[in-house]
């Protein structure tokens, strides 16, 4: 089997879980806190390790204790971590997660991640590797990293979340764009939500196809996928959950899709995977620890 290779965020989730979000100006007791592994890439990278697929993470975290159980988080999960760097004078990245109904808002403090470089690559690309990267780390970073990763032969998947200005050109090195229906709409400026007919979201798809994205994925929550690639557009219908808390269903996804794609699957095929991985990890609290194992994502197909 390839590795997969995740370049990206490593954030501290600070999950505050409330009955609902207070007001503006209100004080809402009764909450209750706990402090979480998160990052985008933080996540997609344990998505694909815990689905036993030889997974490593580049970034960069602080010098500091938050940077320091991250890593030995990712090393209990099986990811490897040597490529991951230590930003003197920055702390590690910071999210506080609201959620509340099953449903979250989150404000991230970047830190360590912003100042993640291509000097910091301290790895080397091969053919059949599968690169993921996302938007949580500096733009130009995440362009030469893919820009190498294709030039030795690597496939590369980008997931814009969240989505930020980026060059046209950075869309020409992606094999799998992943987004979700907020983000396809701010990427394609285009009037759209989950529930729009397919063909809004299929068109939509192929804006990005046209700039360069060899496949383009739209997620759209409980109603699952929409895949589209040169052999055309499929809708991958979603899973059964019962939702405990979505942060990090995105990056389940991402992550599943990943260590698919290494396994030999078409992004079809792939997207299946990743809808029954994702409906797994909406069922725990948290966006880290919720991604699932190789057997429950087994049971969840079985189920389906
Ligand atoms: O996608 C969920 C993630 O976004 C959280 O883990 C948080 O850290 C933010 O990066």
């Amino acid at each position: 089997m390839s590795r997969v290779v995740v370049c990206g965020s490593l954030n501290m989730d600070v999950v505050v879980q409330s009955a609902r979000r207070p007001a503006r100006g209100e004080t809402l007791l009764g909450a209750k806190i706990s402090l979480l592994p998160g990052g985008k890439g933080l996540n997609q990278a344990v998505a694909s390790a815990r689905l036993a697929t030889p997974t490593t993470m580049l970034g960069a975290v602080g010098e500091d204790a938050f940077g320091h159980t991250l890593r030995g988080f990712l090393a209990d999960n099986d990811v490897n971590t040597l490529g991951l760097s230590v930003v003197a004078g920055h702390a590690t990245g910071v999210a506080l997660i609201q959620v509340a109904g099953g449903d979250n808002a989150i404000t991230v403090a970047s830190g360590a991640n912003s100042h993640f470089t291509k000097a910091m690559m301290r790895d080397t690309p091969h053919r059949g590797d599968v690169w993921v990267a996302q938007f949580e780390t500096p733009i130009a970073t995440t362009q030469a990293i893919l820009a190498e990763a294709r030039a030795a032969g690597a496939r590369t998947v980008l997931n814009l979340a969240p989505m930020a200005p980026h060059p046209a050109s950075l869309l020409k090195l992606v094999d799998v764009a992943v987004l979700n229906e907020v983000e396809l709409a701010q990427a394609t400026k285009s009037r759209l939500t989950a529930a729009s007919p397919v063909k809004t979201i299929v068109a939509a798809c192929e804006k990005l196809r046209s700039k360069g994205a060899r496949a383009v994925i739209a997620t759209l929550g409980a109603r699952g996928a929409v895949v589209v690639t040169a052999e055309g557009a499929t809708v991958v219908a979603g899973f059964k959950a019962k939702v405990v808390d979505t942060t990090g269903a995105g990056d389940c996804f991402v992550g599943a899709l990943a260590a698919r794609l290494a396994s030999g699957a078409t992004p079809m095929e792939a997207a299946r995977y990743a809808n029954a991985a994702a409906a797994c990890s909406v069922e725990r609290l948290g966006a880290a620890p919720s991604m699932p194992t190789a057997e429950e994502v087994a049971a969840r197909l079985a189920r389906a």
